[in-house]
């Protein structure tokens, strides 16, 4: 399939890149052109940016794709979503957007399966994440246009951008504390972003798929200090926990960028098990595992990082 990705050189895209080209797929990807050397060979990049819906619409103009997958978050609102279908009105086969697991409303009780309601627990991102899947959902009743939506959680994994893993992995490396907020019991759902990524391609041009919403991410859900325990037996360091007790207006203690929230975050995937066939190859023991191996190579354990916050709550 010729293959269009909006972004292709970060974390979720570049991943989904990899996976189409291993499984033989013709890949465009469109991008503002910043890391292009990130991208492997035989990748073609449109160059423009995807706000701008003008240039997109003159730059798209000639393109003709099997599938597009709208994987970047520029902010990305319904207005933008719908400007990407309408550049390529009558010469797609098949929209998929990565949506998020947070356009559900987050003070239902756990889990949340594709029913859940939305809600705009999640502020402004959810906001645009719920646009967005509206405007795909509009097209296919209206137009009859094939789409998809996955909703992931919490992805991690080698390239990753948020500081989630890496955080707990920075501070055990160096025999540092781990500072958790309150009893860190609050529950968290992690998904590999290679098993994202096969996820994106195993829905491509899936007639069982259209007109459908996904969670997609792991099997495991685990607690705040789970996940650190988890994460210290994996890569076998010492654990050293210091409980703080957050008070209104304080100083909020720092625990990765997405893990540190006061509320559970839990997910069924049986939808996409059931009606695709498709579950992970990650355990999150072994995700965890082989994204440490990344950050080693990388030498991410030896970078200067600046800890005199966390000293100060220690203190
Ligand atoms: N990470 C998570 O835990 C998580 C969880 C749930 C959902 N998601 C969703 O997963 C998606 C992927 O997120 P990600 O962080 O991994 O990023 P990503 O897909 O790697 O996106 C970054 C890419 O987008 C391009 N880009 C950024 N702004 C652009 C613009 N204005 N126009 C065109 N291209 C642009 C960047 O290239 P240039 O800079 O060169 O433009 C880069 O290639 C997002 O939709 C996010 O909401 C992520």
């Amino acid at each position: 399939m010729r293959v269009l990705v909006i972004g292709g050189t970060e974390f979720v895209s570049l991943h989904l890149v990899r996976a189409l080209i291993r499984d033989g797929h013709e890949v465009v990807v469109l991008n503002r052109g910043r890391r292009r050397e990130r991208l492997p060979a035989g990748v073609r990049t449109i160059v423009c940016d995807r706000t701008d819906h003008a240039a997109l619409r003159a730059t798209l103009a000639g393109e003709r794709v099997d599938a597009l997958v709208d994987v970047t978050y520029a902010p990305t609102t319904g207005a933008d979503v719908e400007a990407a279908l309408e550049a390529l009105a009558g010469r797609l086969g098949h929209a998929l957007l990565v949506s998020t697991g947070r356009v559900y409303d987050h003070s239902l009780p756990i889990p949340y399966s594709e029913d859940t309601p939305r809600g705009l627990y999640w502020g402004e991102y959810a906001k645009n994440k719920i646009d967005g899947e509206d405007v795909l959902m509009r097209w296919h009743r209206a137009r009859g246009l094939p789409v998809t939506i996955l909703r992931p959680t919490h992805v991690y994994g080698p390239l990753n951008t948020r500081n989630n893993e890496t955080f707990v992995f920075d501070r055990l490396v160096r025999g540092r504390p781990i500072l958790v907020p309150g009893a860190g019991g609050w529950l968290r759902q992690l998904g590999h972003v290679e098993d994202l990524a096969d996820a994106i391609a195993t829905m491509l041009g899936a007639p069982t798929a259209f007109g459908q919403a996904y969670n997609v991410t792991g099997e495991e859900a685990v607690t705040q200090v789970g996940l650190v325990e988890l994460i210290a037996d994996v890569i076998k360091r010492p654990l050293t926990l210091v409980h703080i007790e957050t008070r209104r207006g304080a100083t909020p203690v720092p625990l990765g960028q997405n893990l540190v929230y006061d509320c559970h975050a839990v997910y069924t995937t049986t939808k996409v098990r059931s009606q695709l066939g498709i579950r992970p190859r990650y355990t999150l023991a072994a995700g965890l595992a082989q994204t440490f191996e990344w950050y080693l190579y990388l030498g991410l354990d030896r970078r200067e990082l600046d800890f005199s916050a966390e000293d100060m709550l220690l203190k």
